[in-house]
């Protein structure tokens, strides 16, 4: 039989992309026949005082356009608000159980994801749609997030430092759960950052992981109210109609955009739920998903939110808090995780209290950012918060690498050192982001600057070789720099 009469697929094309299918092939099957997992070191449990639980809550947001953009498939607006998702991390009451399932870490259906991936690199089609999709179900396929799904609320009254520290106590029973609002970075989803929001939660913080529907994710199922559901995928300049004036970076201010409108919609949510209204956001959640929240008002504090993200989120968190805190945005305070590189640049406009954190791959590697160093920029902005009289530090995780404060060290230790450089223990590269996180809000809190964030700078430039600083208390030594910090502005 000549070579042309067999199916396109089976003809071999030496393409670097036919290629990697199938060495990703070959090892699915070599990992299958062997019975070896492919991944899966499960999620370790939480450490903080609180059981955690988890709900998915999806919400209609009555249309809200941030663009006029529309997609070539279809003509239908590319950025238009249909429903917002989010899962929330919260301090549950001691000893409850779920009967509902925990939730899987790559959600069902697990194609969209996989299809996402796929067409993130460029490779989609029915072949390599259904090797990604066996192998994310063979790398991730079982894992599942450790949190309580739907469990209720712990009563009150969250963190013992707060009661330790705090010299104005509040009156019994008048403290609530202060939020924590999530934005994750390109190619991620609500689910890429389970066991930094849950060790949170774990510590008595309540925290809103996003999942942003701007194109920048893999893949994602939008579920109406009456129970209609259609998958997102990646998109980029190629999928929309648009002409040649439009390029990426207007792409990604009008992802900005429509983030900062997701960021928006869910503090409108959290706040329906604080104000007594939590039994209708369950009616209208098709995840189906809150059956407690009706008695979730007065739990929140709405008024001192704090605005979180990582790489891409990062930098939508750093624009969410321009005008912020304002009725939309109530935020006072930003926790801003490896600022992005490549999405546009950063809002400079920030008065209220922020803490910067890179990774150690972040601050080492050098990158021009609109023709400055990219560390000179964002040491710049802190500075600058720190001259409007708001606290503002900036330090580097030494021994981290971008990807430290998602969950895929955890999940896949071996593979995230090798690729990324990581050198610090996984469980220590969480544990790092989730400690400076709550001295953070202490900080907010009491305004009293507690452990690492009562430090003075130790290095105002990155230094790639000191690896652990004599000058701090020890148990900082082995894993931050620190490049500015309040009084040093
Ligand atoms: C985080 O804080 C806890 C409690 O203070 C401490 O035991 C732990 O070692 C810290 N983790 C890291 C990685 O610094
Ligand atoms: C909220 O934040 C403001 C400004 O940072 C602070 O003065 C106030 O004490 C905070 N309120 C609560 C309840 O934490
Ligand atoms: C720094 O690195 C050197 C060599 O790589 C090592 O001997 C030393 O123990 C490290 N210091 C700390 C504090 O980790």
């Amino acid at each position: 039989m000549s070579r042309s009469r067999l199916p396109p697929i089976l003809r071999p094309r030496l393409t670097p992309r036919y290629v990697v299918s199938c060495v990703a092939a070959v090892y699915v099957v070599y990992c299958w026949l062997w019975g070896m997992p492919l991944f899966s070191s499960n999620l370790p449990a939480y450490s903080g005082p609180h059981s955690v639980g988890v709900i998915d809550i999806e919400s209609p947001c009555d249309g809200r356009k941030t663009s006029d953009v529309k997609f070539k498939s279809t003509g239908e607006p590319a950025f238009l608000l249909e429903t917002v998702l989010f899962s929330l991390y919260y301090p549950a009451m001691k000893g409850a159980k779920s009967d509902k399932p925990k939730h899987l870490w790559v959600p069902k259906p697990l194609s969209v994801t996989a299809e996402g991936y796929a067409k993130f690199a460029h490779i989609s089609n029915f072949l390599t749609n259904s090797i990604f999709t066996v192998a994310l179900w063979g790398l991730t396929g079982s894992t599942t997030i450790p949190a309580n799904v739907d469990v209720p609320l712990r009563e009150n009254v969250p963190t013992l430092k707060f009661t330790e520290h705090v010299e104005d106590k509040p009156e019994a029973g008048e403290e609530n759960f202060p939020v924590i609002v999530f934005s994750h970075g390109m190619a991620s989803s609500r689910t890429d950052y389970t066991h930094f929001c849950g060790e949170l939660a774990s510590r008595g913080y309540v925290v809103a992981a996003i999942e942003h529907r701007d194109g920048s994710g893999p893949g994602t199922m939008i579920m109406n109210v009456d129970g209609t559901e259609k998958p997102l995928y990646h998109f980029g300049l190629g999928d929309l109609q648009v002409d040649a004036s439009f390029d990426t970076p207007e792409l990604k201010q009008a992802q900005l955009d429509f983030r900062q409108a997701e960021i928006e919609e869910t503090v409108r949510v959290l706040r329906a739920v604080n104000d007594g209204s939590g039994a209708t956001i369950f009616e209208m959640n098709p995840r189906k998903e809150g059956e407690h929240l009706s008695s979730w008002e007065g739990k929140f504090d709405m008024t001192n939110v704090t605005i979180a993200g990582h790489s891409y989120g990062a930098t939508g968190a750093l624009q969410a808090l321009k005008g912020a805190p304002c009725p939309e945005r109530p935020f006072h305070g930003g926790l801003i995780l490896d600022p992005g590189k490549s999405s546009g640049p950063l809002n400079h406009d920030v008065d209220v209290p922020i803490l910067i954190v890179h990774s150690n791959s972040w601050s080492k590697k050098h990158s021009v950012f609109f023709g400055q160093p990219h560390f000179t920029v964002v040491k710049d902005l802190v500075k600058g918060v720190n001259k409007r009289g708001k606290a503002a530090w900036f330090m580097t995780s030494l021994g981290t690498s971008h990807p430290s404060v998602t969950d895929a060290p955890l999940i896949e230790p071996t593979l995230l050192s090798w690729t990324t450089g990581s050198t610090i223990d996984v469980y220590d590269g969480v544990g790092v982001y989730v400690n400076v996180t709550e001295e953070f809000m202490l900080y907010q809190k009491a305004h009293k600057r507690m452990g690492l964030l009562a430090l003075d700078v130790t290095h105002s430039e990155y230094d790639s070789h000191d690896n652990g600083t004599q000058e701090m208390p020890q148990a900082y030594q082995r894993f931050w720099q620190i490049h500015v910090a309040p009084d040093s502005a």
